[in-house]
């Protein structure tokens, strides 16, 4: 195995509205979809779509939603061995996406909530034998620590994407990660600091650089990537493409990354390629019916 993923998978009920609903009004929704969705589940698939081989320890719940995440997987090429059934509903998320190709989010973790560090110790010996661990805040924090513990025990690099991101994140932990990947507004929720400008972004990622992480990665939509390592600040710019739905693409652009990153070694091509095929997933709707197999992102998007 290339890749683990440890943690979260959610069933995206995606409703497509002209406008937000403001307090206590109802709205109608011009077009639903849904789909297999949630952080974890979403950069599994985006890596396996561009060939990576990927393990991906979740806890799924005892329902419909539950069959149907699994059943995704497994036609994905995703190894489903520690995907781990629950006695609990299934991860949620209702999305609503306006016209503008804005986005909110609400989640609901259900079963996601019961991954727990024994489950990576029951899973010890598949993770181990891969190369890069990846990580979101979809399920415990505790849980998360435990995954990071076991990559630094056993040598294996681990990327940490804080999202959603909480005040609560130990930075003592992010310190032990091998890439931290926020997006703009973590950032600013992380630090507390301003991020409108490139200077103050990365003015921002350089607090966290100072508690130890060896790579910080800033995703930002349009703006590009902001790359801050002991090396020096890169900026990777941004594509300019006709934007339908951003649900999902800083999770497209984490595991396209991670691919990369386990195929090449190379950090700055990584991000290019992960930069373009970000920009690629936002040009259709969805999540994961965004992501392009490697075929297809050759073709069309790179
Ligand atoms: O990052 C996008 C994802 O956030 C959605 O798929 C939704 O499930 C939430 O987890
Ligand atoms: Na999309």
């Amino acid at each position: 195995m290339d890749i683990a993923v440890i943690g979260s998978n959610m069933v995206d009920l995606v409703s497509y509205l002209s406008r937000m609903p403001d307090e206590g009004e109802t709205v109608e929704a011009w077009d639903f979809e849904m789909g297999c969705g949630g952080k974890g589940a979403n950069q599994a698939m985006a890596a396996a779509r561009m060939g990576s081989s990927v393990l991906m320890l979740t806890r799924i719940g005892n329902d419909a939603f539950g069959e149907t995440t699994r059943r995704n997987f497994e036609a994905n090429g995703i190894d489903t061995t520690y995907v781990l059934e629950t006695e609990a509903t299934s991860g949620v998320a209702p999305i609503f996406v306006d016209d503008n190709s804005r986005n909110s989010i609400v989640i609901a973790k259900g079963a996601n909530a019961f991954l727990t560090p024994a489950d990576i110790e029951d899973a010890a010996e598949a993770i181990a034998q891969c190369s890069l661990i990846v990580l979101q805040l979809e399920v415990n924090l505790e849980t998360v620590y435990a995954a990071i513990d076991f990559g630094n025990r056993h040598g294996i690099p681990v990327l940490l994407n804080p999202a959603p991101a909480t005040p609560e994140l130990d930075f003592a932990q992010v310190a032990k990660c091998d890439y931290f990947v926020p997006n703009e507004t973590e950032l600013a929720l992380l630090t507390g600091m301003p991020v409108e400008t490139l200077d103050q972004v990365q003015a921002a990622a350089g607090t966290i650089l100072d508690h130890g992480v060896k790579n910080i990665i800033v995703t930002m939509g349009s703006r590009g990537v902001l790359w801050l390592s002991a090396a020096g600040p890169v900026l990777v710019e941004g594509r300019a493409v006709p934007a339908l739905d951003t649900t999902g693409a800083g999770d497209a652009f984490i595991g396209c990354f991670s691919h990369c990153l386990v195929e090449s070694g190379d950090v700055p091509a990584s991000l290019a390629t992960a930069n373009a095929y970000a920009a690629d997933s936002v040009t259709r709707r969805g999540t994961q019916t965004s992501y392009a197999t490697r075929e297809q992102f050759e073709k069309t998007g790179a």
